[in-house]
């Protein structure tokens, strides 16, 4: 179980941006005194509130910006029959393979797909498309002795052992379980949930009748999801215990895909709006759908390790609300009084997904945002800088106030000029140490502004601003400075972009 914060970044880049997360409080491996828990991580003293504020970020750019979505926060513990009906307990499974002289576990896709890695790189382009399609053919049919039999002709090693000394091929259930009361045993079994959704779909009549919402309305939902996820590599892009930001859209049948196209757009631009360059993001449409999908695509990010999905968008039709319907017993049915046909009235209504991991996005943030650049100092002499070109909205500290010496009176300045910015931001008072060094600091968090106060300060009321992004340096009255602080953190600079 124990293992250390992790051998798979082989990418220098994607080394660099961990071992940033650990050295600068983003991100630290859970329980790292007694050598780390596998895939599960602590947010630190900075990684917590820039996860917060991009949390916070998305929840108000889905019920604040949309009049017609609203907010739940649902249990993480569910009734098993929830489940059953979603499918999870049947079918959320991926197939997987032992080496039997390693111990070592993989998941049947991956070891292809690492293979047809390695096929690429020695140019064999069209080898690896052909495994790709076997697999992609072999996966869809559900055949597990094909996929075995590709892994042996393809003499596939374990890349602890080398040796294809594999077990058959097994599925192998993602869902985490527990017991609930006292006593143990089968009846008692619950699960923790394996995605947030569910949640919103047994809520759907309790919201839809409260809060008097008419078709077309969304639900969104930011929670806790956990996976027995097998392959736990790229630091916190694939956890165990993870958070996800979901939201149902219930659409009228028949409406789906219009709607499925707009949520793509839309979530399009809200991921260019907070600063993913549109070269590093794309769409990558499903071709196996999930069992409770008619479309499905995925927004890729080009993370240092290459293009991976950073949200999906799914069209789930009805087939939650009617499975839920069936098990439960109560009826799922919205009456639509604005249909005029009497028999088209009544309906369980369609619903597409978007659903993106809060870690997930955390993480293709921290990594657009690490930026090295080389240029020539006073001296003459050439040096790098380095810093997080975070946008203000969601950087983890706003601004921080440094007096320039710590005697005449400047500490005492610093601290009013603190106080009067500390309730609107998150600001940081820092007295110890050379203001060259904290301004370094600063960046390594991506705080967009550093105030200093002089001795001039005492005479004129104006202090230094300093810009992260430019190291711009400009004389600023202390009246001026809420303003100007507040312009640029205003989430509003994201939301404008998102009409
Ligand atoms: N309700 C639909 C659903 O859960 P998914 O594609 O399995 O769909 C949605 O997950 C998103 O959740 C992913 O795009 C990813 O951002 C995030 N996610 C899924 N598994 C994850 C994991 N093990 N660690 C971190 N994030 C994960």
């Amino acid at each position: 179980m124990a293992q250390k914060q992790n051998n798979q970044q082989e990418n220098p880049l994607f080394q660099k941006v961990v071992a940033h997360a650990k050295e600068y409080g983003f991100v630290f491996q859970s329980s790292e005194v007694y050598d780390g828990l596998q895939a599960v991580y602590d947010y630190g003293q900075i990684g917590v509130q820039l996860k917060n504020n991009i949390k916070q970020l998305w929840w108000k750019a889905m019920t604040q910006v949309n009049e017609n979505i609203v907010g739940i926060d649902a249990a993480i513990f569910m009734h098993p029959l929830v489940w059953k009906a979603s499918g999870h307990v049947d079918n959320f499974s991926d197939p997987m393979i032992d080496n039997k002289d390693s111990k070592k576990r993989y998941r049947v896709d991956h070891l292809i797909e690492e293979k047809a890695e390695v096929l690429k790189s020695e140019g064999k382009i069209q080898d690896a498309e052909n495994l790709l399609a076997q697999m992609d053919s072999l996966l869809a049919k559900e055949d597990f002795a094909g996929l075995y039999q590709l892994i042996i002709d393809q003499k596939i090693a374990c890349n602890i052992s080398n040796t294809i000394n594999w077990t058959e091929v097994r599925q192998f259930n993602l869902m985490f379980s527990t017991q609930m009361g006292a006593v143990a045993g089968e009846s008692d079994t619950i699960y923790l949930r394996p995605e947030t959704a569910q949640g919103i779909f047994v809520n759907f009549l309790n919201v839809q009748k409260t809060g008097r919402m008419k078709i077309p309305f969304g639900i969104a939902q930011i929670g806790k999801a956990f996976r027995n996820e097998i392959v736990a590599k790229q630091f916190i892009f694939r956890m165990r215990e993870f958070e996800q930001m979901e939201m149902q859209y219930f659409v009228r049948p028949g409406e789906e895909m219009q709607n499925y196209n707009h949520w793509k757009q839309k979530r399009m631009s809200f991921l260019h709006a907070i600063g993913l360059p549109a070269e590093k993001l794309r769409f990558h449409d499903h071709v196996k759908l999930a069992h409770y999908a008619n479309a499905a695509v995925d927004i890729e990010y080009e993370f240092p390790f290459g293009f991976k999905e950073l949200e999906g968008i799914h069209s789930r039709t009805d087939f939650d609300l009617t499975q839920h319907q069936a098990l439960s017993k109560t009826k799922m049915i919205y009456f639509d009084e604005e249909i005029q046909e009497k028999e088209k009235q009544r309906y369980v209504p369609y619903v597409v997904e978007t659903s993106i991991g809060a870690d997930r996005l955390f993480l293709a943030i921290l990594c657009n945002s690490y930026t090295e650049t080389t240029g020539v100092d006073a001296k003459g002499e050439e040096k790098t800088r380095l810093y997080l070109k975070l946008h203000p909205a969601i950087a983890p500290v706003k601004v921080a106030v440094f007096p320039l010496v710590k005697k005449d009176g400047l500490p005492e300045k610093a601290r009013e000029v603190f106080e009067e910015l500390r309730y609107d931001f998150d600001t940081i008072y820092e007295e110890k140490g050379a203001i060259g060094k904290n301004y370094t600091r600063m960046d390594m968090i991506g705080t967009p502004f550093c105030v200093t106060i002089d001795h001039d300060t005492l005479n004129d009321e104006a202090v230094t601003v300093r810009f992260r992004d430019t190291t711009e340096q400009v004389r600023i009255a202390i009246k001026d400075l809420k303003a100007l602080i507040a312009k640029e953190v205003s989430l509003k600079n994201i939301f404008d972009k998102l009409k």
